[in-house]
Parts: C-alpha cells; sequence; structure tokens
C-alpha cells in the first residue's frame, strides 16, 4: 500500500504533526520542524491535544455505554494512538462497527492499525475527504459497515480546526448528518482561543505560516455548527469539562483550546 502513496515527506503534515506532539513516531523532519514552530508560541498545545483525545474516548464511550451506540462514522481519525476508537466502544459493546476516514495518505499507509476489530464487530477505512460526504455516504466501506437505518454517531474530533469557512464546515455537517437516522448524534470538537486568546492566535498564526489552513472559533460560532440538532448535557464546554472525570477536572483551562459537544439529530 505505501508505494502507491506519495507521503509528501518534504511538507508538514497535519496528521504527522499531531502524532509529533503527541509522541509518535510516524513523522518526518519537515513535521518536526514545522511543530517545533508552532509550539515556540502555542507552548500549550501538547496539552489541550491530550485533553482533546482524552474528551474522544470519555464521548465515544458514553454513547456506547449510556445511549446503546452501537455504529460510529469518526472523519479525521489521525494516525493510531491508543486507545483508538474502536477499542474504546467495543471494549464496551464488542458488535460495534466502526468507519474511519482520513485524506492524509500517511494515515492511509498506518490504517491497518486501525482495523484490529474485537471478532464481533467491524472497523473499515476510506481515504476520503471530509468536504465530499456524498464520497463517503456511498462507499462501499459505508455501506458494508453501517446500517443508515439505525442511529449512527458521527465523530469530527479535531479536524473542524482546518476547514476554515463556516459555511463549508457546517453545509457539510448536515449533509453528512442528513441520510442518518433520528437519534443519530454529532460528536465534534475544534480548536477555540477563547481561553488562551494570544497564545492560540500566535499558534494559529503558525500553522498558517506552516502552509496548514486552520482557524479558532469561538463558541458563538462552534453553537452554529450545532445548529438543527440537540445538544447533550453539557452543551458545549472547554472539552476537560465535558463530563469530566479526575483527570480531566485536573487540567487548567488555559490549557485546553477546544471546544467540545455533543448533539442528538431529532
Ligand atoms: C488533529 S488530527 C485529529 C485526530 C483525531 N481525530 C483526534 O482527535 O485525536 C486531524 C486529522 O484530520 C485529518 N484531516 C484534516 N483535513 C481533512 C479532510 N479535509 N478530510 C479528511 N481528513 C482530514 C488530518 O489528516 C488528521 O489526521
Amino acid at each position: 500500500m505505501a508505494d502507491a502513496v506519495d507521503l509528501r515527506t518534504d511538507v508538514p503534515h497535519s496528521a504527522r504533526i499531531y502524532d509529533y506532539l503527541l509522541g509518535g513516531k510516524d513523522n518526518y523532519p519537515a513535521d518536526r520542524g514545522a511543530a517545533g514552530n508552532i509550539v515556540k508560541d502555542w507552548i500549550n498545545l501538547p496539552k489541550s491535544m491530550r485533553a482533546n483525545r482524552h474528551f474522544m474516548r470519555r464521548a465515544t464511550g458514553f454513547l456506547a455505554a449510556e445511549h446503546g451506540f452501537r455504529q460510529f462514522l469518526d472523519i479525521g481519525t489521525g494516525l493510531p494512538t491508543a486507545p483508538n476508537l474502536h477499542e474504546v466502544v467495543q471494549g464496551v459493546a464488542p458488535d460495534a462497527r466502526i468507519v474511519y476516514v482520513d485524506n492524509d495518505p500517511i494515515v492511509l499507509v498506518h490504517a491497518r492499525a486501525l482495523l484490529t476489530s474485537s471478532p464481533g464487530g467491524r472497523t473499515t477505512y476510506l481515504d476520503a475527504d471530509f468536504r465530499d460526504p456524498e464520497a463517503i455516504l456511498s462507499s462501499p466501506e459505508l455501506k458494508g459497515t453501517l446500517d443508515l437505518g439505525l442511529p449512527v454517531a458521527l465523530s469530527l474530533f479535531a479536524i473542524l480546526q482546518f476547514v476554515v469557512d463556516d459555511a463549508v464546515a457546517k453545509g457539510v455537517i448536515d449533509r453528512l448528518m442528513e441520510p442518518l437516522a433520528s437519534g443519530s448524534v454529532l460528536a465534534l470538537s475544534t480548536v477555540t482561543a477563547d481561553s488562551a486568546p494570544e497564545e492560540v492566535e500566535s499558534g494559529v498564526a503558525g500553522y498558517n505560516a506552516g502552509g496548514i489552513p486552520t482557524r479558532a472559533r469561538n463558541r458563538t460560532e462552534v453553537e452554529h455548527l450545532f445548529d438543527g440538532y440537540e445538544l447533550l448535557d453539557p452543551g458545549i464546554v472547554l472539552v476537560n469539562h465535558w463530563r469530566p472525570d479526575e483527570q480531566a477536572a485536573a487540567v487548567p483551562d488555559e490549557h485546553v483550546h477546544m471546544y467540545g459537544g455533543v448533539a442528538r439529530k431529532p
């Protein structure tokens, strides 16, 4: 698979910068250089990313355990990082089925590590772009894995900061949610500067200078992404405040630069 893919290791990629800042090994000098420049200003970015990853675990575990979700569509999956979403939800429900989607060639190369489903469940990986929801929804990978007659949890964790145009982001979310059954949910997290304005704005400028279009959203802008859906408690909060366990509750707000929320399709 790797031979067929141009990894463009000479230019920084968001998935590899994220992997590097989380302590992973799937990154190259261009990614490490860009990451170094970004964290010079955005010093708490690695902490914020860990808080986001922890939010992913709580939110999806909650949906599987408390709301009985067995179907997950995760777009902007990123490189495998323990525990992956399927490990969290199959730890609750071994029959859970997961479709992972990302458009980064290096995530594709490592996708095999995401396909370690429990025997009763299923995971599939789709190389596709969030901005082409029809390609995702009509793919054999999705159709062969998820039953759209039953509720699906659509997750967009830490991807929408790279979709800078609000109309595009909202339009794609709604096109993805449209064919999903009533009772499906939208779970997302995205970057905000509300908790540390100077630090995040200069860090976001660093991403843009590295050739990765990125933006922070304020609470009102994040609320707009959920228009038409019913937010579950506690609404849109810094991710460390979303149904926190002891570990999340101990993280100071100024180290968390992500809003998160989960909402239900009526
Ligand atoms: C910061 S990582 C987040 C990984 C994971 N969801 C998490 O929260 O830990 C963002 C991921 O979104 C992917 N991504 C960015 N733009 C995308 C797009 N237009 N379509 C699909 N994936 C995209 C990147 O390749 C990267 O893997």
